[in-house]
């Protein structure tokens, strides 16, 4: 089975009646209930709702990170949700980026090195890391910074840099975490805009968490979670806006 071999056919992401519990001691939390979605290639999807609806237990599922308590997760048309621990390592490394609230970069390494880092790791040369790397940064607006250290970034700088990283592998899909919760107003507005213009630019499919509704006006597509469960799926409104090419619904 090769999850990496296109099937246009199927969504990019489906998930199937999806469930997941969490034992707490005698405690029991059922943080999704019954989750159905469907996620085609190309699309920007913004997870909303308030806090402990279940965003990070969804974004977690499709990224790989966890598995559910029930139902069936698939990926290009075919079922992740029993797969071994080392294919979902290499699924998650070759084909999605995640980016994080807390930007999680490496203190002690540059941004260049930062963003090469995941190269370096899937055993691309030096040279060609640092190349790749370099035309991410670019994108970012970040040349002149490629040098610095984290701590030498503002919050918004290094959210730009973990972008970077994130998309340095070519991914099919980038999952993104409450990427604005750290920042301000104005840069949470520029990082959605920047992850915007990767999507259709690249057809690079984007899933982002927010509690932030204002962010949402931005974004083709809105899921609202609630207590977890899907309480909306919306599409956006002039979809001519939000189209990206090659990609139909
Ligand atoms: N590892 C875990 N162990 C136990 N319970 C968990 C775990 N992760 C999440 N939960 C619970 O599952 C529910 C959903 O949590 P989740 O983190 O997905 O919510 P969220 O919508 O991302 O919230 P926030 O906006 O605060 O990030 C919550 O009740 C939470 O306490
Ligand atoms: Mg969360």
């Amino acid at each position: 089975m090769n999850i990496f071999e296109f099937d246009r056919s199927a969504p990019l992401i489906e998930l199937r009646g999806v469930h997941k519990k969490y034992q707490m001691g005698e405690e029991s939390i059922h943080a999704l209930k019954g989750i159905d979605i469907r996620i085609q290639s190309g699309e920007f999807v913004a997870v909303w709702g308030p806090s402990g609806s279940g965003k990070s237990t969804l974004c977690n599922l499709i990224g790989l990170l966890d598995t559910p308590s029930a139902g069936a997760v698939h990926l290009n048309g075919q079922d992740v949700t029993k797969l071994r621990d080392d294919r979902r390592s290499e699924v998650r490394n070759k084909a999605m980026g995640f980016i994080f609230q807390s930007f999680n970069l490496i203190p002690v390494l540059s941004a260049l090195e930062n963003v090469m880092l995941p190269l370096q790791i899937a055993g691309v040369s030096a040279k060609v890391a640092r190349q790749q790397a370099l035309e991410r940064l670019a994108e970012m607006g970040l040349e002149r910074h490629k040098t610095h250290r984290p701590a030498k970034l503002s919050g918004g700088q290094q959210q730009r840099v973990a972008i970077a990283r994130a998309l340095v592998s070519a991914p099919v899909l980038v999952i993104a975490d409450e990427p604005t919760a750290n920042l301000d107003s104005e840069n949470a507005v520029k990082i959605i805009d920047l992850m915007r213009d990767i999507n259709s630019k690249k057809g690079t499919t984007f899933i982002f968490s927010t509690h932030d509704q204002r962010l949402l006006e931005r974004v083709g597509r809105q899921v609202l979670m609630h207590d977890g469960e899907i309480a909306e799926d919306k599409l956006p409104e002039k979809p001519e806006a939000f189209r990206v090419a090659g990609v139909s619904r």
